[in-house]
């Protein structure tokens, strides 16, 4: 039965404590909300990107084609947000989940590297990586010295094509290593959490699903209920960086 969790008492249910003192296989599916704390902006929501800028004049290969001077900064901007923030007590938390468990796989649709910042050592970017960037005639990776500064879209110094964000856009189709070996861990996770994701952007969001018909017990952590919650076997309400290290501790005592 699905259940919203809010017990003063305890952070979760019997049956999650019991869960998680005997997984082996944890996977953790994160969306920008696990970054919100940590000062990034999230995309749906009041003060959400797309709010504010219009994802069909910046996250897709038209606008990119159209004018890649508006994109290329949009990212460049994003990439400054970025670089002056640090992994939250969320991040934080999963990292420990490494260290607690035999497998803790993080697959996420941030493209901020704050996971593997905090120390996760198996993180599956399923959008990309705002720190990498590629040319987009011979495929090249552009070295962060080159692209340093560059304030229009650069040009690629082996054949001149423009380089561009290595960035998931819509339309576009997921890296497909990452993909795979995300399908691969969801499927045979024990507990699998979906934290700070509206859970609306496919494919990415099917995962959690998968994972739960593959038989994971399926947990949300996110501080409003969303299209994912009546799939889930429980649902942790509250902010990543508070619902993540407090039910760690509890496990742990
Ligand atoms: P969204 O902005 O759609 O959703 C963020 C979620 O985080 C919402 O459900 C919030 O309620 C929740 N949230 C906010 N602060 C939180 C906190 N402190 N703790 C826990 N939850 C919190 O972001 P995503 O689901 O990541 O794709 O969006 C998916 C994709 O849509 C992105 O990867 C991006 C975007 O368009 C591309 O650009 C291709």
């Amino acid at each position: 039965m699905n259940s919203d969790h809010k017990s003063p008492a305890a952070p979760c249910s019997a049956e999650l404590l019991l869960r998680l003192k005997e997984a082996g296989r944890i996977v953790v599916f994160t969306g920008a909300g696990i970054s919100a704390e940590s000062g990034v902006p999230t995309f749906r929501g009041e003060n959400g990107l797309w709010k504010k800028f219009r994802p069909e004049e910046l996250a897709n290969i038209d606008a990119f084609m159209r004018n890649p001077d508006l994109v290329w900064q949009w990212y460049q901007h994003r990439k400054e947000v970025i670089s002056s923030v640090r992994p939250n007590a969320g991040h934080d938390a999963i990292a420990a989940m490494d260290q607690r468990y035999p497998s803790c796989i993080v697959v996420t649709q941030n493209i901020d590297d704050l996971h593997r910042r905090a120390g996760s050592r198996t993180v599956h970017e399923l959008h990309g990586n705002i720190e990498r960037n590629y040319c987009m005639t011979c495929r090249r990776p552009a070295t962060p010295e080159e692209i340093a500064g560059q304030t229009k879209a650069p040009l690629c110094v082996a054949c001149g094509g423009l380089v561009r964000p290595d960035v998931v856009w819509f339309g576009e189709l997921l890296p497909e290593e990452e993909w795979n070996a995300s399908v691969e861990a969801a499927t045979a996770a024990d507990v699998f959490f979906a934290v700070g994701t509206s859970s609306v952007v496919y494919p990415a969001a099917s995962l959690p699903t998968d994972a739960r018909r593959a038989g994971a017990y399926l947990v949300e952590v996110n501080i409003e209920r969303t299209d994912l919650s009546p799939m889930a076997d429980e649902v942790l309400l509250g902010k990543a960086g508070e619902v993540l290290p407090a039910l760690l501790a509890y496990v742990e005592h």
